[in-house]
């Protein structure tokens, strides 16, 4: 039977990342409606069922995060229909499960955010992993003007709440805790931010008997803030590399981090430049981007049938680059 950790090991191990497709319907509307393509749930259907058949896909990414909408639907392999976590099976992909329901105001704290969820979570958990879902997401927000030590805490508990909830029902956590990368702060009080965070989700992981060996860990990369002037990718990967080495502890097999705002060269220019300077770290370090990856072959798409296989190769150049980056090559420079 395969464990926790093999699932864990699984979705970061070979050189293989994640591919984030989990934005909400609100979200997902949203993003399709800035490509000027209806907002139907037909077509949210059809954009993930484009980016998770690409052919060749497999080779470099290992699991998809899909939402609740998705994971609800069929999709096709070859002339058979089928539901969505089966066919990502079929293509040799884990599909995993966003279960977190967004944020919203923490009470007494003006301006922190904390993720919803918890509420029917065991269930939830329960119908997905019938439903074939492998592993799960939640992701925590915290932006570095609010980062006070109850919002970090609060955070923290809710996802470890979930981390062993998830662990109960045989799926694999993705525990995220992303610091915002807008604003233009300095890569220090990234740095600063990031450590408080992963110190307080660290404590309650290990408070609420989580097994570090069956979960990934996707936190942000220690950068600049978006507004702020960007740092190299050496100093990017010195910075995330001495966070990473004082609060993760080795039982945690594998990091995979989220693009947060960065466009794919500069995402895959810091995972590279990481995977260099780490040298044999005992996590793997690779990639859960969404946008970084996606956002591209969206565009390239633009709800034409005819443009689907355009699509798909452009998704696959940027996983392509991703891969490179977990291997350490830094992506080539982006032809005009
Ligand atoms: P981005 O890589 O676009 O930040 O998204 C990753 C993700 O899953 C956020 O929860």
């Amino acid at each position: 039977m395969r464990t926790l950790a093999d699932t864990a090991l699984a979705l970061v191990s070979s050189g293989r990342g994640i591919l984030a497709a989990d934005e909400s319907v609100r979200t997902m509307s949203q993003r399709l409606e800035g490509e000027n393509i209806p907002a139907t749930e037909e077509n949210r259907r059809l954009y993930r069922e484009l980016l998770v058949s690409t052919p060749g896909l497999s080779d470099l990414v290992s699991g998809v995060i899909l939402c609740d909408e998705t994971l609800r639907q069929h999709a096709s392999v070859g002339d058979i229909e089928m539901p969505f976590a089966e066919a990502c099976h079929r293509w040799g992909i884990l599909p995993g499960i966003k279960v977190d329901t967004g944020t919203s105001a923490l009470a007494g704290a003006p301006g922190a955010l904390v993720t919803e969820g918890l509420d029917g979570l065991r269930g939830r958990l329960a119908e997905y992993a019938a439903m074939g879902a492998a592993f799960a997401k939640w992701r925590a927000v915290i932006d570095v003007t609010a980062a006070t030590d109850y919002a970090l805490s609060a955070n923290a508990h809710a996802l470890a709440r979930y981390a062993a909830l998830c662990q109960e029902q045989g799926l694999v956590p993705i525990v995220e805790p992303e610091v915002l990368c807008s604003g233009a702060h300095d890569i220090d009080v990234c740095a600063a931010v990031s450590d408080r965070a992963l110190a307080a989700v660290f404590a309650e992981l290990e408070a609420q008997r989580v097994d570090l060996g069956g979960i990934v860990l996707k936190p942000n990369l220690v950068t600049p803030g978006l507004d702020a002037t960007p740092a190299s990718a050496e100093e990017v990967a010195a910075a995330t590399l001495a966070v990473l080495d004082r609060r993760v502890p080795p039982a945690v097999p594998g990091i995979a981090f989220l693009s947060g705002g960065h466009d794919n060269d500069a995402a895959c220019r810091y995972l590279a430049a990481l995977n260099v300077e780490a040298g044999e770290p005992s996590w793997n370090l690779t990639f859960s981007f969404g946008r970084a990856l996606v956002s591209d072959a969206l565009h390239q798409w633009g709800g034409e049938e005819a443009s689907r296989a355009g699509a798909q190769a452009v998704l696959l150049a940027n996983c392509t680059r991703a891969a490179g980056a977990v291997a350490g090559r830094a992506p080539a420079p982006l032809s005009a």
